[in-house]
């Protein structure tokens, strides 16, 4: 994991590793540990000693997990760390695997503590310093400290544990056997400065305009004098990476945006006025609906559709490079999330998710990935930074295939215009309702099925349409928004009475999981 970084920010960056035990908070650690201004990346728990010393990160973090200390073959990080003199915090699952390394006691005490939880902290503590002594914190566990092991200290107690924080300030390690990642915690925030600025002594010096200086030189360390090519897709990742490599290069970047014809309405010119508003960066744009409708013609399963969406895209990409002669860059608008995905040994394979701008794997390109170490919300916040308009940067995320993957059964230019047209409605009515950039995606779906209706005393026999509006931190997991009543009684009826060939509206109550966010 440690070749994410290049060797020049290998050096200068301070860094705290979260070694993810298996938490469904990893990701949430890291993303706090960035709020305070730290640099922070999730790595597996078996990494070795070696490679963390390659890292050389101020601080780690022992994430919280699922397993008992007791159970055999529960995870455990090398013995040797705890030798590394770097300072440690364990939180749940991480502190108990702390005790239990060191010699102390892990005890199931039958005492499950769930939820919000009354804590009283000890004074002089290192975790503790400034923060009110009483206070609710969220707790999560059925093990729980019995013995601490020799040079810990008891931080903090709640009515059933005695041992809900420990430290032992000579070796630099910590523990809270609550959540101090959720919002929950109330100081949970002031216990991960105390520790990241105190113990690892870190300095709150990871900002944003930090990042993209540090970004912009190393794109121009990169590329040189060389041409560089970027698949924009009116997202907000491509555009934000777009922009920050214009920044860095100017003239030698082209950006592509290749109108497949799956796109929403009035998609296309709604991308270039706001890049040519904005932005003085060459743009490029190719109307390949034709041959992207003839692909798909008769293909009605959805992984065949988003393969053939996949590998249609790249001949137009490198129809295009050819072209401009010379291109030895490619810009990609990769994710932390997706390298954290791509990092995962056993995640079975749900769907495979089709970037436009997608990797070209026959073609002699170099990568240029300027977000890879980010979050969602901070390529937002780097778009702001980077003065995109908010149209592009509080865009709901899309998917490369576009509305292919919205329609159940064979994609037709017919079925392509109903759903279009319903979409632009859901859109507009979302952000009426000023809801837009509080739900994580809300869309519409055209399902491969025709109902019976009544419409002005006739019998109809027309298609329904599906709403899927979800709210979500990352797309990993989702919940169905809960959307007004009225917002859902007028998406039903403008739907209805405005887009021919829809007589039914329903609406998607799923999560996700057990469902996932698009229908295909
Ligand atoms: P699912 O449907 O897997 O979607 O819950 C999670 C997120 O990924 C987007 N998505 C895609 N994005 N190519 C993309 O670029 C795809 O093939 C694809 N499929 C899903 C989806 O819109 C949601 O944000």
């Amino acid at each position: 994991m440690g070749d994410k970084f290049s060797e020049s920010e290998q050096g200068s960056l301070q860094k705290v590793l979260v070694l993810d035990f298996g938490a469904q908070y990893s990701r949430l650690i890291a993303r706090r540990v960035r709020e305070c201004k730290v640099y922070s990346e999730i790595v597996p728990y078996d990494i070795s000693v070696d490679e963390i010393k390659k890292i050389n990160p101020q601080g780690l973090i022992f994430s919280g997990g699922p397993a008992s200390v007791h159970v055999p073959n529960a995870p455990r990080c090398s013995k040797e760390i705890f030798k590394l003199g770097i300072p440690i915090l364990g939180i749940c699952y991480g502190m108990q695997l702390m005790a239990d390394m060191l010699g102390g006691e892990v005890a199931e005490t039958g005492k499950s503590e769930y939820g919000k939880t009354r804590l009283l902290a000890k004074e002089d503590t290192l975790l503790f310093k400034g923060i009110s002594l009483e206070q609710d914190v969220w707790m999560s566990h059925c093990d729980s400290v019995k013995t601490m092991p020799v040079g810990f200290k008891s931080a903090a107690a709640t009515e059933s544990i005695q041992v809900a924080a420990m430290e032992n300030s000579n070796n630099k390690l910590y523990a809270v056997q609550f959540h101090p990642e959720v919002i929950h915690t109330s100081f949970g925030i002031d216990i991960l400065k105390n520790f990241l600025y105190d113990a690892c002594e870190c300095t709150p010096s990871w900002t944003m305009v930090s990042i993209i200086e540090k970004s912009i030189e190393e794109i121009k360390k990169k590329v040189g004098r060389n041409k560089i090519i970027c698949g924009l897709s009116g997202g907000v990742d491509s555009a934000v990476a777009a922009v920050l490599v214009h920044k860095a290069v100017g003239d030698q970047l082209t950006c592509v945006f290749v109108d497949h014809g799956l796109l929403r309405k009035r998609e296309a010119e709604q991308v270039e006025e706001t890049f040519k508003r904005n932005f003085k960066i060459n743009l490029v744009q190719i109307d390949a609906q034709e041959r992207f409708l003839k692909k798909l013609k008769g293909v009605t399963d959805p992984e065949k559709k988003r393969i053939f969406i996949g590998e249609e895209f790249i001949r137009v990409f490198e129809k295009f490079a050819c072209e401009l002669k010379n291109v030895n860059f490619l810009v990609q608008g990769t994710l932390y999330p997706d390298v954290i995905e791509s990092g995962t040994k056993d995640a079975a394979k749900i769907k495979t998710h089709h970037n436009v701008g997608g990797l070209p794997l026959d073609m002699d390109f170099k990568l240029i990935e300027p977000l890879r170490l980010l979050f969602k919300d901070e390529v937002r916040t780097m778009g702001e930074e980077l003065g995109l308009p908010d149209e592009i940067v509080w865009r709901q995320p899309f998917p490369g295939p576009g509305l292919a993957i919205r329609i159940i059964g064979e994609v037709t230019a017919e079925r392509l215009e109903i759903l279009r047209e319903a979409d632009a409605i859901v859109t507009e009515e979302v952000k009426r309702a000023g809801l837009y950039r509080k739900i994580w995606q809300s869309f519409a779906v055209l399902p491969g099925i025709k109902s019976v209706g009544v419409m002005g005393d006739k019998r109809t026999y027309a298609y329904p349409i599906a709403i899927r509006a979800v709210t979500s931190e990352d797309a990993m997991t989702a919940d169905w928004a809960k959307l007004p009543y009225d917002v859902l009684e007028r998406l039903s009826s403008r739907i209805i009475n405005e887009v021919s060939g829809v007589n039914r509206v329903v609406y998607d109550i799923s999560s996700k999981p057990p469902g996932t966010i698009e229908w295909e």
